[in-house]
Parts: structure tokens; sequence; C-alpha cells
């Protein structure tokens, strides 16, 4: 090769992945064996460095709820950022305010005070903060592949092995057994019943694990990192119930469902049951970084110590949240997000019906799933293929995420303004990965 034949732009690219790796944390990483280095980024679709083009199925980890660089979202955060930037929670801004208005109006009834903060792991601390204050007590029940965040009591909360730095050593948090009928001796039974039997582990770890008076019950609608684990109908109603009657309080951590994603405005929403306390980011400002918890009246009043939040309800990310929250609301994006889902997941199952190694194809609206398996009948977790897979989708032209337990799970969730015709463009992209990852096995 000579020198004329070097790309400039894949010489800058491998200089700025070399700068990552020597200046970020190495727990900073990436996908990819060579990691993408994205610089633009409009609708459902994102541009790497050598100009590569790529439809965006993930979204920034859900987060891009109506894509890069919505007009809109944008040009509001930039009339606000010369308008008035930062004021902190000492002051008040009528967008700050605004949003939580707005927030009140669509949150599940009598959720109708907001605290914003910067991350769903902030988010949830807040949340739990929250319950052990009303409640005066101090243990939590979560699920076993549950993730709720990065920070100390997150990692410990979280029930994944490979997300947790340090051995769990915060008192006070349990995990009962996760409705994860898939990769259970329940799988097939009547939904309702499944339900049943998997609440009941709530109430088992209450009464042997915790001094029988929980906090809160913490989970999400739909576990994300746990591979978009849909729990069998009536489980949340039932494990709501079950912590109630021992007068703990029930949470919904809707980081990854909320705003329409999974079909409904809510993904707690399709369980027939109403939190207490709910908590969300990722998706609610289209990319800037904002948490927000909801609870009740009594259960925000409790809170009588002092805190702030520096950043937390900051005029641009209110902006930017504000901004987000209309479109949503104006495009109805529960509505699409089950339509366009319906027909993703055509396509997911008619390539499910090709590939054996797709053991299940779940999830709900534009939260949708590949569980990739050794073989349909051992449901061997396949974690090698889902990185071949990952490479293949490079190469196909097609963003994804993989999770799960066993990393063994594609996770997709496009823009949820993602048109028809790019939704039969990403099952054709999807599906020529699939004979990429096939070929290479
Ligand atoms: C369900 C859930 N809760 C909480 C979090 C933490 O959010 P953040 O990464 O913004 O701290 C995440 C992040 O992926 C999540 O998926």
């Amino acid at each position: 090769m000579s020198l004329v034949d070097i790309d400039p732009s894949a010489v800058r690219s491998g200089e700025v992945r070399a700068r990552h790796k020597k200046f970020l944390f190495p727990s900073v990483s990436p996908y990819y064996g060579e990691p993408l280095v994205l610089e633009e980024g409009s609708g459902v679709w994102v541009r790497d460095a050598e100009g590569q083009e790529y439809l965006d199925c993930f979204s920034g980890i859900l987060t891009l709820a109506l894509g890069h660089c919505h007009p809109e979202v944008n040009a509001r955060v930039q009339d606000q950022l010369n308008e008035l930037g930062h004021t902190s929670t000492l002051y008040v801004t009528e967008g700050q305010v605004r949003v939580a208005e707005r927030l009140a109006e669509l949150a599940p009834t009598g959720l109708t005070r907001s605290y914003f903060t910067n991350s769903g792991s902030e988010a949830m601390e807040t949340a739990v903060m929250a319950a052990c204050l009303y409640t005066g007590r101090s243990e939590i029940v979560a699920l076993r592949h549950c993730y709720h965040g990065r920070t100390y009591l997150a990692t410990n909360l979280t029930a994944h092995a490979s997300w947790r730095p340090l051995a769990s050593s915060i008192a006070g948090l349990h995990h009962a057994r996760a409705p994860y009928l898939y990769r259970s001796e329940l799988a097939g039974m009547d939904e309702e019943e499944a339900g049943e039997i998997f609440a009941r582990d709530v109430e088992e770890v209450i009464v042997t694990c915790t001094n029988g008076r929980p906090a809160a019950f913490l989970a999400e609608p739909i576990l994300g990192v746990g591979g978009y684990i849909v729990p069998p109908r009536g489980y949340y109603r039932r494990a709501a119930e079950i912590v109630r009657k021992y007068g703990g309080l029930f949470i919904s951590d809707e980081v990854q469902t909320g705003f329409g994603r999974t079909g409904r405005w809510w993904g707690i929403d399709h369980w027939e049951v109403e939190p207490d306390i709910m908590y969300m980011a990722k998706g609610i400002a289209n990319g800037f970084p904002v948490g927000a918890t909801m609870a009740r009246e009594e259960i925000a009043e409790a809170w009588t110590a002092k805190s702030i939040s520096t950043f937390g309800g900051n005029p641009i990310a209110m902006a930017a949240a504000e901004a987000t929250l209309e479109v949503m609301v104006r495009e109805n994006v529960d509505v699409r997000c089950a339509e366009r889902g319906v027909q993703l997941r055509r396509g997911l199952n008619a390539l499910q019906e090709q590939y054996e190694w797709i053991g299940e194809v779940r999830g709900m609206g534009l939260m949708l799933a590949l569980e990739l398996v050794e073989d349909s009948v051992t449901k061997e977790p396949a974690p090698a293929r889902a990185q071949a897979y990952l490479e293949a989708t490079k190469e196909a032209g097609v963003l994804v995420g993989v999770a799960g337990l066993h990393g063994n799970v594609v996770r997709l969730a496009p823009s949820m303004l993602i048109t028809e015709t790019e939704v039969e463009e990403a099952i054709e992209r999807l599906g020529r990965a699939c004979k990429i990852a096939s070929a290479a096995a």
C-alpha cells in the first residue's frame, strides 16, 4: 500500500480510539472490536468519522426517543442557552415548573410531585431515599436480572455479577426471582398462573430475608439490561399487592420503558397497577441529561431534610425535556411505537423462522429483543454468537445493543419516530447481519 492509498479519516478514527483507550477509564468500554467513532446524526441515521452511515436501532441506549438532532428540540435548547444557562435548584425557573406540570398530567394517578436530577441512577437514588423516608423503613426488594444504574447503591441493587465492580455491601437490599418465563420451568404455562407463582417469590423474600417491613418493591416493567424480559401478565399487579400488604411501596423504574416506548405511555400501564413512586431518564429529553423522580404528594412531603441538585432541573435540560415531551404528545409516540413495533416484530419473527439460533423474539412496542441460543431445544445461551452478530450488524450498517445476564440478547430500540420505510430497511439490514453471522460461525 502506498501512502496515497491511506484513508486519512481511517487514520484519524484510529487515533481517536487510541486516545480514548489511553485517557478514559477502561471500564468505559465501547462496543465492537474496533469501536465506532461517531460524528453526525439525523433522525434514525448516524455517520461515523469515516463517512459510513448506520441505521440506529439502539438510539444511544433508548435515549434518542425522537432520533438524532431533532430540529425542534435543538432549536429550543439553542434559544435557552442564549437566554439563561444555569441557576441550580436554589432559584425558581418557569421551565422547570412547566416540565413538572406536564409530567404530572402524563403520569399515573396521584404522582404529582417531581424531583429533577441528571441521570437514571440519581433518579433511582432519589426514589429509594423517598420510599425509606416516607415509610421509616430501609429494606428494598428488587429483582434478579434487574439493572438500576452505576452509583454505589445502584450497583448493589443491580443483580448481574458483571455490572457489580464490588461485592454487594449495602445492607437491606434483597432480590426476588426475575419473572423470566423463557428461562424458567414455567415456560409454556398460562401467563396469569406463572405470574402468580413468580409474584409469590416476592412474598417469600419479604418473609424470609427482610424484617417483614420492606420500604419498597422496586422493579422495571420490562427488565431492560436483563434482555427485555417481559413478565407474564398479572405479575406486577400481584407483586404490588403483596408489597403493599406488608406496608411497602411499589416503585416503577421507567428509565427504559417510559414515554411510549413499549406502545403505552408508561411501561407499567401494561400491567394494571399504579406505582407509588416512579422514576425516568433516558428518553425524557432526547439525549440531554435529565432524570426525574415522581411521587405522590404525601411521599414527597416526607422528605424534609435539605436537598439540592446543582444541575437538576437545569434550564437547558428542561428546555430539551419540554420540547421533547411536546413532540412526543403531538406525535402520539405510544401509538407509533405500537404500530411500528408490530411491523418490526413481524420482521424479527421471520428471521427467527430462518435461524435456529434465535431462541426467542420478545418485547413490546419498539423495545424488541432477540435471545440468541446454541439451539432452540437446549436454549443454551450463545454469547459468542451475540458478539458475532453485533460485529455483523456493524458490517450491515445497523446499530443494535447486546445485553442479558449471559450477554446473549440483541436489543432493538430505534427512534419512536421511525417511519415504515425505515423499519423495512432496518429489517433488511438485520437480516443481512444474520447471514453474515451465520456464515462466520
Ligand atoms: C432501567 C434502568 N434504570 C436505571 C438506569 C441508570 O440510568 P443512567 O445510566 O442514566 O444512570 C438504567 C441505565 O441503563 C436503566 O436501564
